[in-house]
């Protein structure tokens, strides 16, 4: 069936915390985020109440800073609750990892202690891929993988740099840290890079400048992956931080 005749409604892609679904407009998809959450490639398993509300309304405003910043993504609008109209692209299979801070597996397979400062951030790529657990890539392997794929490296890398550079002020401004975060792109109908996915509490490790204990500054799915309790609540905080800065 072409992307014409898909039926409105009709599911065509189903991942761990979003489902896309078609539109009336063939260029236009909806995203709705799920309460679901998984960690460690799906090995562990919850829900996080209210989770897909939140995650996109602050995905969606973080959206909107970005185009703001000249920054292009596939975000159109949130049209109700736990919905987000994007525009339709092809997703490049890479996660883009940006690090400010040393946490998560960068400590675990380096041994960096946790919260060195990261000066210059880290850019890495990880190839998406559940069946292989998303591997840690070079870009020689980019390269082997598919070499239009290691043409995107540097755009990519530009793009997130840049990206960084406005989430790492705004979130200041919320009076959190950006710790790190994963990012993902996708090419339009005119082959445009655009910035897809969500931006959200899922894909970010966000600190509470508040608070000096390691497990209480933590506002990110590190809670759920960890077991800190209080899942909800810190979702619900970084959200109210994110609304308060008008863009
Ligand atoms: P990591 O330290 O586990 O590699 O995670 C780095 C960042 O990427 C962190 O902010 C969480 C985010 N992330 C995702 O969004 N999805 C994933 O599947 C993984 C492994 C990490
Ligand atoms: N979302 C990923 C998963 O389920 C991993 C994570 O965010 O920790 O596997």
């Amino acid at each position: 069936m072409s992307v014409d005749q898909t039926p409105v409604g009709q599911k065509l892609y189903e991942g761990k915390a979003k489902i896309l679904y078609a539109t009336e407009e063939p260029e236009v998809l909806l995203t709705y985020f799920k309460d679901d959450a998984t960690a460690f490639n799906a090995q562990k398993r919850g829900s996080i109440q209210g989770k897909g509300e939140m995650n996109c309304v602050i995905a969606s405003h973080l959206f909107k800073l970005m185009e703001k910043n000249g920054i292009p993504t596939h975000f159109l609008d949130r049209t109700s609750g736990n919905e987000m109209r994007v525009k339709s692209v092809t997703i490049i299979p890479l996660e883009v990892v940006v690090r400010n801070i040393a946490a998560g597996s960068l400590c675990q397979q380096t041994g960096i202690p946790l919260g060195t400062i990261l000066n210059p951030p880290l850019v890495e790529f990880y190839l998406k891929d559940d069946a292989l657990g998303d591997p840690l890539l070079t870009v020689d392997r980019i390269r082997a993988l598919d070499p239009n794929m290691a043409d995107q490296v540097e755009p990519l890398k530009s793009m997130a740099t840049q990206i960084n550079t406005v989430l790492q002020t705004f979130f200041e401004q919320c009076g959190i840290t950006l710790v790190d975060f994963k990012l993902e792109f996708g090419t339009d109908a005119q082959g445009q890079l655009l910035l897809a996915d969500e931006i959200s509490p899922d894909t970010c490790r966000l600190w509470n400048q508040a608070e000096t204990d390691p497990d209480r500054r933590v506002m990110d799915k590190d809670r759920f992956r960890r077991d800190l309790g209080n899942v909800e609540d810190a979702y619900r905080q970084v959200m109210e931080r994110v609304l308060e800065q008008a863009v």
